[in-house]
């Protein structure tokens, strides 16, 4: 996976805890390159696993929520590094819209080596969109998270229901995200 994810990743445990406790995961979570990422490089996804364990040994609480919480940290990191790709809509459903079929294809062609999830949208209804997540990594809580990360940029309340449809070789997640209300500017 790519190294700016990972970046990125000891850049929120930094933040949100401290530069101590993201030294400690890494020395815990014994990973081949020893907390040293760069972000063009690219890195087996189970040491970011691996991290987060460590992180959820150390801070007692679930890999699933902080998993959730770094997706959520993540889009608003993408969203600074990478505005152009929220500029161009004016709702969150046009934006998820463009993942898969935009955004995630740009990176693999920026980056060869990466693998991004399959994400495809559904239109079901005005207020209605079904988003499926599926990838060979188990990182649907990530995708939750990026979700309710894109709620809070474009101001927008949601229900996110979530079905898992396959698991196994790979992750197949369906979500529901119903919106309730928008704030118009
Ligand atoms: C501007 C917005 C976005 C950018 C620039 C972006 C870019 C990326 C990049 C560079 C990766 C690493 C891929 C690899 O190394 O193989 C990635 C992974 C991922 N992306 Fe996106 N992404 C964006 C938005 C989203 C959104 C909105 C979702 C969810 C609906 C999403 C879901 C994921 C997930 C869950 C992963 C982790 C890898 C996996 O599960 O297989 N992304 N993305």
């Amino acid at each position: 996976m790519q190294g700016m994810i990972f970046t990125e990743f000891l850049k929120m445990v930094d933040i949100f805890y401290s530069p101590e406790v993201t030294e400690r995961i890494i020395k815990q979570s014994n990973t081949e390159t020893n907390g040293a990422y760069t972000s063009v490089g690219n890195y087996s996804h189970s040491e970011l696993v691996s991290m987060v364990v460590a992180l959820s040994e150390e801070d007692e609480t679930p890999v699933q929520d902080l998993v959730r919480a770094f997706g959520k940290f993540l889009l608003g990191q993408f969203c600074e590094q990478y505005p152009g790709y929220f500029l161009a809509h004016n709702d969150i459903f046009s934006f998820l819209d463009h993942i898969g079929n935009h955004v995630h294809t740009e990176v693999m062609k920026l980056y060869p080596d990466s693998r991004p999830p399959m994400i495809e949208t559904t239109r079901l209804g005005l207020d209605i969109m079904e988003l499926l997540y599926s990838s060979h990594r188990e990182l649907g809580d990530a995708a939750h998270g990026l979700i309710e990360g894109a709620l809070e940029y474009f101001e927008t309340e949601a229900t996110i229901q979530r079905n898992q449809l396959i698991e196994g070789e790979k992750t197949c997640i369906r979500f529901l995200i119903t919106r309730t209300s928008t704030q118009l500017n």
